[in-house]
């Protein structure tokens, strides 16, 4: 049935492929993990060619069992691939086919391994999401959970890197969960979009068998079939969404880390990462690095490279089948092996990171943090903004260049500024809670974040998943 050693589509060809041009297009090494997905597939397949009379229901339940012994051989590395094997699809169909022979010659039937690869990338994306999908939640769980402890801890908020104005670390915390949860939001919209089965689509116009490709979707467990074959098998912006969304969950992920390594700087003293989430130095012995932190940060360049990769090899492709499309496949995969590896190591970076309250209060307690609420509260006085800002600034000057700060005016010195609240308007405390609004740094608004983040991630568990 199959000719040993030659290529599945070998019949009008005289000469064996080179060895080189064999090498360059062989995918077998990355889309063997397709293997189940492809047994799935070919399983819905045969069901369509026994519904449609093409075979018979023995002969259907036969092909079954053959798909799912070659599905167990590859998983357990017991499949004997043969240098022939072009592909995941091509070894299984060989595979079958050596087992049962005319039977098996039968499975390939109204398919194209065009409609055959991406139905199979679909499920296996659906799949992969759903692994991705926890590692953020536990990410933004590890945030919540901090975020409720330092509710009420005082921190310098900074515009440029320079302190501006004090917020809450929660407050701060939570800033990174929100992110994080649109992420959330963006790959279910996806996931919604890549629930489509192509199977029935063919090389790219179906065939004549009488197939019924809205019973294979149905099978298969797809929220729908294709609308149009051709669109079906030239279709990637499934994969191309998919590392969009990645890339931008990459940035989020990049920009967690970058805080909690500005956070951890000696200078600072914010936070501590854990020692399991650290390294040493090979040279320098009183090291402690913060490695996970910053290749959490680095891999952001990589997941935004997948995105440039597969959007290049897109642009300008007619539609139909091209070889081409075979490159969508390592950039996905990377994609999700590298958040798989990004995601638990941050997760669990943040979780065991502990937080220095001392610096981090004797940073808080630096007056300049104050300048914004001194000139708020001349305008509450009725000062009109400008000039309030202009006064407070020259005080500031002013105590600049004799060496001092808002915290050593005297009790004369405010008298002059006539501001009821007075040296209360330095407290930390006090100046978080007067930014009360929904969505500020306050104690009480950090609490309402926490409940909606909260009442957000639980509507998620109940949510139905793709395949
Ligand atoms: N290995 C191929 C891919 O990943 C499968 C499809 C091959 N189709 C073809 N007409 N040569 O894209």
């Amino acid at each position: 049935m199959s000719d040993p050693g030659r290529p599945l589509w070998s019949g009008r060809f005289s000469k064996q492929p080179a060895l080189e041009a064999a090498v360059l297009g062989r995918s077998l090494s990355f889309d063997v993990r397709l293997a189940p997905q492809d047994v799935k597939v070919s399983i819905a397949h045969v069901l369509g060619l026994r519904d449609a009379g093409l075979i018979a229901a023995e002969e259907a339940e036969t092909l079954e069992r053959a798909l799912l012994e070659v599905g167990e051989e590859i998983a357990a590395d017991r499949f004997a691939f043969d240098a022939a094997d072009e592909d995941v699809h091509s070894a299984i169909e060989r595979g079958v086919t050596e087992r049962l022979g005319e039977v098996g010659a039968k499975l390939h039937a109204g398919r194209s391994r065009n409609d055959l690869v991406v139905t199979d990338l679909r499920l296996w994306l659906l799949d992969a999401w759903g692994r991705v999908e926890a590692g953020v939640v536990r990410v933004i769980r590890a945030l919540v959970r901090h975020a409720r402890e330092h509710a009420e801890t005082v921190m310098p908020g900074t515009t440029h890197g320079r302190a501006a104005q004090p917020v809450t670390l929660g407050h701060h915390l939570l800033a990174h969960a929100w992110a994080l949860v649109r992420d959330l939001d963006r790959f279910q919209g996806w996931a919604g979009r890549a629930s489509v089965s192509a199977l029935g689509a063919g090389a790219l116009a179906t065939s004549t068998l009488g197939l019924d490709p809205t019973a294979a979707a149905r099978r298969l467990g797809f929220a729908d079939r294709f609308a149009n074959s051709i669109d079906a098998v030239s279709d990637r912006d499934f994969a191309q969404e998919f590392l969009a969304d990645a890339a931008i969950l990459g940035t989020h992920l990049s920009r967690l880390a970058a805080d909690l390594l500005r956070w951890s700087d000696e200078a600072l003293g914010w936070v501590e990462i854990d020692e399991a989430y650290a390294t040493g130095s090979s040279m320098m012995p009183h090291k402690r690095n913060p490695d996970v932190a910053e290749l959490v940060r680095a891999k952001a360049g990589r997941l935004a490279g997948h995105l440039v990769a597969l959007s290049s090899t897109l642009q300008g492709l007619p539609l139909g089948y091209h070889r081409d499309l075979q490159e969508d496949k390592e950039p996905l995969f990377d994609c999700v092996d590298t958040l798989q590896a990004v995601l638990p190591a941050l997760a669990g970076c943040v979780e065991t990171a502990s937080f220095r309250l001392e610096p981090m209060r004797r940073a808080a307690r630096d007056s300049g943090l104050y300048a914004t609420d001194l000139a708020e509260a001349l305008v509450v006085a009725g000062v009109p903004f400008r000039e309030a800002h202009r006064r407070v600034g020259e005080l500031v000057a002013r105590l600049e260049a004799e060496g001092r700060s808002l915290a050593d005016l005297s009790g004369p010195e405010w008298a002059e500024l006539d501001l009821p609240e007075g040296p209360a308007l330095l407290d930390p405390d006090r100046a978080v809670r007067a930014r009360g609004v929904p969505g500020g740094p306050s104690p009480e608004s950090v609490r309402g974040q926490i409940e909606a983040l909260e009442r957000r991630l639980a509507a998620r568990d109940g949510e139905g998943r793709g395949p």
